[in-house]
């Protein structure tokens, strides 16, 4: 008998319940919306410019990049594609790859032992910190072409 009298009040307790799980959705739904970034062109990292890249593409295929890492950084007899958007030295990240094209892959450091190390900042190119960033900013981009 007591437990019958009770029934409506859950009842009502657990439809109020509902009522405000609903209502909720809707304003979180927009808010996760703006945190991430949507499908669409991949955000830029902080002061990577389309000119930037193009500069990037320009230095990459006249300079000695593509002679080991192939045009369009697909990957050459002596450097892996850059392409793939699997890393063996860098993590992907903008950061990583300005690190990882300053400092260059010495001979010690080389994932695969039968390759010439890569000297830093393009070697002969001798890259200033500026066009360290534009290839940097090329190899970003075209490590994400494909996805
Ligand atoms: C002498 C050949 C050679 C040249 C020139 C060269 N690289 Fe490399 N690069 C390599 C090799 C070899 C590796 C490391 C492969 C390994 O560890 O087996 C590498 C690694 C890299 C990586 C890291 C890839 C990863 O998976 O983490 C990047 C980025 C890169 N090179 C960009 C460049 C850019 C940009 C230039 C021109 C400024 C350049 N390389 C010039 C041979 C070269």
């Amino acid at each position: 008998m007591r437990f019958r009298s009770l029934a409506p009040a859950i009842l009502i307790s657990g439809a109020a319940f509902l009522v405000a799980c609903q209502r909720s959705a809707p304003s979180t739904a927009p808010a996760m919306a703006s945190g991430s970034s949507n499908n669409a062109a991949p955000v830029m990292p902080n002061g990577v410019t389309p000119q930037l890249v193009a500069l990037g593409d320009s230095l990459f295929s006249g300079g000695s990049c593509q002679r080991c890492h192939g045009n369009g950084g697909v990957g050459g007899e002596n450097g892996p594609s850059l392409k793939t958007g699997s890393w063996l030295h860098a993590d992907g990240s903008f950061d990583a790859l300005v690190r990882v094209i300053t400092a260059g892959v010495p001979r010690e450091a080389l994932k695969d032992s039968t390759r010439r190390p890569m000297r830093g900042r393009g070697g002969p190119m001798n890259l200033t910190d500026e066009h360290v960033r534009a290839v940097s900013a090329y190899v970003w981009s075209i490590s994400r072409d494909k996805k």
